[in-house]
């Protein structure tokens, strides 16, 4: 079926792309006022200036009216831990009463919290919230995602989440690529025995996860009574050897070298970036992996937010994401990551908008499918609610002005 919409007020976000943007380029996005957009089934097939449309529109066309609306391509999600079984509001209580995110932990909350409960829980039950949690986000403008193990700690756990990302793959048209996080946290029954756990990931998670083909992409969590460097560096090795490129979780709380055992492994990207030392931007400004920011983290654990002025300025490509887990981010809206990035990083909402859609595609590595509008990419658009112009949506924080999102060329709201 093809689909036109017509009379677009604002259509954003155009272009191709063969590298993620940098510097000024961050900040540079096209327009194209007063517009058009025809797809047909999944893809994007023309667009351009309502007065170069030939007329009469052919009447078989599906036609949607999008006079006053804008029109853009949807979020890219690249960093979130949409699986677990349990939300943690007991901890949100305990900070508010003054306990830090680490303190949490180290009294059995945080990650571990979250492993007792996900290994409790039957692969069904988890696969039914993963999905409302997974549609309720494309309902919020996300047209791609990334997702996390983590949870698991376990042999059974760790493959049930990797499991459940694989069904919701099949079940869902939007794009989705797999993270094997093994490597979250040392598990309870390993706390004196820490390369005994490690060896449970080499030797008998990866080998199996390869196997059923699993994962796409392996990450780790180097920081401070987490996983050190060089732990870092191994899993990171060893998951190569099975064709899974790591995304790791570095610098959250304490810049320990991560940056460096990243980039020599060339990772994808470095998520969260919190804390940087000079010589950690200087790396990574000189390296090809992106720093995947994640602004609702910080604003809800109330720790720094990433020096991201300083970052772009030094030439490191920024693409942001929700980080939406139970513990430091439960939220997973791109929208709202949006607003943040202007807000609190003090970008303008052309840099932020970039950051959350194509610079988001290039850390899912599916930048030649999604992240901006172009011919032969996926029609995944978001239609906004009329309104004055695409700088409303950032500023507009915490409201919801998106009116349509349309998947693969079919509109989410059906689901
Ligand atoms: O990205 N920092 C590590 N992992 C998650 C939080 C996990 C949790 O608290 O459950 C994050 O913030
Ligand atoms: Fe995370």
């Amino acid at each position: 079926m093809t689909t036109i919409l017509t009379n677009i007020k604002q259509l954003i976000g155009i272009g191709e792309f063969t590298e993620a943007l940098r510097r000024q380029e961050l900040g540079q996005l096209q327009v194209i006022e007063n517009a058009y957009l025809m797809y047909e089934d999944e893809l994007i097939v023309e667009y351009g200036k309502m007065e170069d449309l030939k007329s009469p529109i052919n009447p078989s066309l599906e036609q949607i009216n999008c006079c006053g609306k804008v029109v853009m391509p949807a979020f890219c999600d690249s960093h979130t831990h949409l699986i677990f079984a349990a939300t943690r509001e007991e901890e949100f209580v305990g900070r508010i009463k003054g306990l830090t995110y680490e303190e949490i932990a180290a009294r059995g909350g945080g990650i571990l919290n979250s492993a007792r409960k996900l290994n409790l829980m039957s692969e069904q039950d988890l696969y039914e919230q993963a999905r409302e949690r997974l549609i309720r986000v494309m309902k919020m403008g996300t047209g791609a995602i990334e997702i996390k193990s983590g949870y698991g700690l376990s042999v059974e756990g760790e493959l049930k989440m990797l499991r459940i990302i694989k069904r919701l793959k099949n079940e869902f048209k939007l794009p989705i690529k797999a993270t094997f996080l093994g490597a979250h946290a040392i598990p309870s029954t390993y706390k004196e025995n820490r390369q005994g756990y490690i060896n449970v990931l080499i030797n008998e998670l990866l080998p199996t996860i390869a196997d059923e083909q699993l994962a796409d992409y392996i990450d780790v969590f180097c920081e401070k009574n987490y996983f050190t460097p060089e732990e870092t560096n191994l899993l990171c090795k060893v998951g190569r050897q099975y064709g899974l490129l790591p995304k790791l979780h570095v610098n959250q709380f304490n810049a320990i070298g991560g940056i460096q055992v990243a980039t020599e492994n060339n990772a994808i990207s470095v998520d969260h970036c919190e804390v940087m030392t000079d010589e950690d931007i200087t790396i990574l400004a000189q390296s090809k992996t992106l720093a995947t920011v994640l602004p609702s983290c910080s604003f809800f654990l109330g720790i720094p937010y990433a020096p991201v002025r300083k970052m772009i300025d030094a030439g490191i490509a920024i693409a942001m994401a929700t980080d939406y887990n139970p513990g430091s981010t439960p939220s997973g809206n791109m929208n709202f990551v949006h607003s943040l990035g202007c807000i609190q990083y003090k970008l303008t909402p052309e840099e932020s908008l970039n950051a959350c859609t194509i610079n988001g595609a290039f850390a899912l590595r599916l930048d030649k499918k999604v992240g901006s509008i172009a011919v032969g990419k996926m029609a995944n658009l978001i239609i906004t609610e009329s309104i004055s112009n695409y700088h409303f949506l950032p500023y507009s924080f915490g409201e919801n002005h998106i009116e349509k999102v349309i998947i693969a060329g079919e509109r989410i709201d059906s689901l």
